[in-house]
């Protein structure tokens, strides 16, 4: 009874589901987010970019399910796509199963897509299909053109298509990933008016294309279309969040609100990490209090099995940077992190030479460049000076436990 008496929106009890895929009514908030990607998608097409478990999945996961008049939406998941014939596959099997379920489309389309699509699917295990790839995309982007109608503009929501472009590098070269994102750009320029992609990505567009201009490609393949980075969630849907996952607890805490407000404080607008808190929270067997989330924000950071998967921001250097960017790149973190505040550059540069005092000022200038655009610092004004910090505190604090 409690929880409903709270001052905040639709305070229905959510399941703690750190990681996990949410259902569409457990989806909390993102309401500023996706008013502006609808708007974009009205003109462009749009790339997502954020760290990873930021939440990109959710949004564009509620604004399929929600769907908007004059757009049918097609969700496809990349992540585990590793060739071009598997792309096209991957393309008709997500039209296939959601075409059914579109609110607009008519029983004609559905049928005229059941009638071309064994024959599709069956060509693409044909031995030329892997030569004859581009020939199969620009078709399967046709038919799902076709199958919707000319009232409806198409979106194509590619999640995690960084990956996907990275898998196929290592598997097909480079060479095969510039034709297909050309390919891509000319189909958006050829049906600008009703085709629009809508790509998310945890690693960066930025590195992927990096690495191509290093093998020869010197175009900007995405420029025509509009790219932003994904904002924590807003303080209001943060604490809206953490209330409701307080109560769905075995034993919610007395004053959800305080609480709520309380690991806002303590982690930011991280949904994922609201997640794993509140499920600490709920090992306790009694309802928490506020210094329950600090200890527990603080057992997350040191658990020897990383269940928030903190240690991801270390790897990812030595996966998507050069060996001289990573090594430069850990040495700046582990400066940040030692300092208890913000860092202003010249303590910066001074931190680093005590590691390598053979690196120039202009090196330390760039690789923070490189890790604010990755999501791992913050420029801010502090006390009258620029200070570089870590973006979220949970990792300082991570990086402090397990380097320092
Ligand atoms: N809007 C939201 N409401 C509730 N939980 C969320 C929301 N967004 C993200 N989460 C939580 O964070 C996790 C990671 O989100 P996800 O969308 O998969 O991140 P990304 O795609 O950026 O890696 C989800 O499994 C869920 O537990
Ligand atoms: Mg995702």
């Amino acid at each position: 009874m409690l929880c409903y008496a709270l001052d905040l929106p639709r305070m229905r009890p959510l399941v703690v589901n750190p990681g996990g895929r949410l259902g569409v009514d457990d989806i909390v908030g993102r309401e500023q987010e996706i008013r502006r990607y609808w708007r974009i998608l009205e003109r462009q097409g749009l790339v997502l970019g954020a760290e990873r478990r930021l939440g990109k999945t959710h949004i564009v996961l509620k604004m399929h399910e929600t769907g908007r008049d004059g757009f049918a939406t097609f969700y496809q998941d990349l992540e585990s796509v590793h060739g071009l014939t598997e792309l096209v596959r991957a393309l008709y099997r997500a039209v296939d199963h959601q075409l059914s379920g579109l609110k607009r489309a008519k029983r004609k389309a559905v049928d005229l897509w059941s009638t071309v699509l064994p024959k599709k699917l069956g060509n693409l295990d044909l031995p030329e299909a892997r030569n004859n790839w581009k020939g199969l995309l620009i078709d399967a982007v046709n038919d799902v053109l076709e199958a919707v109608g000319p009232e409806d503009k198409v979106v194509l929501m590619w999640d995690e298509l960084p990956l996907m472009l990275h898998n196929l590098h290592k598997r097909e070269g480079a060479d095969s990933v510039i034709q297909l994102l050309d390919l891509l750009r000319s189909l958006r320029q050829q049906h600008g008016a009703r085709l629009r992609f809508l790509f998310t990505g945890s690693i960066g567009l930025h590195l992927v294309l990096r690495t191509l201009r290093v093998a020869g490609n010197a175009n900007d393949p995405v420029n025509d279309m509009h790219l932003e980075t994904v904002p924590p969630m807003v303080e209001a849907e943060t604490i809206e969040l953490a209330s409701r996952l307080l109560c769905g607890l075995e034993h919610p805490p007395s004053d959800v609100e305080t609480l709520a407000r309380h690991l806002h404080k303590a982690i930011g607008g991280f949904p994922y990490y609201i997640h794993h808190i509140v499920d600490r929270l709920g090992e306790l067997g009694r309802p928490a209090s506020t210094t329950d989330i600090t200890a527990s924000a603080e057992a997350l950071v040191c658990a020897d099995d990383d269940p928030a998967h903190l240690a991801y921001y270390l790897q990812r250097l030595s996966t998507y940077y050069g060996p001289e960017e990573a090594r430069l790149s850990l040495i700046v973190l582990d400066a940040v992190a030692s300092q208890e505040g913000a860092t202003t550059m010249d303590n910066l540069i001074n931190l680093a030479r005590h590691t390598l005092p053979e690196v120039r000022d202009e090196q330390v200038r760039e690789t923070c460049l490189l890790l604010r655009r990755d999501h791992y610092l913050t420029l801010d004004r502090r006390d009258d000076v620029m200070a570089h910090d870590f973006r979220w505190h949970v990792v300082k604090q991570w990086w402090r436990h397990n380097r320092l």
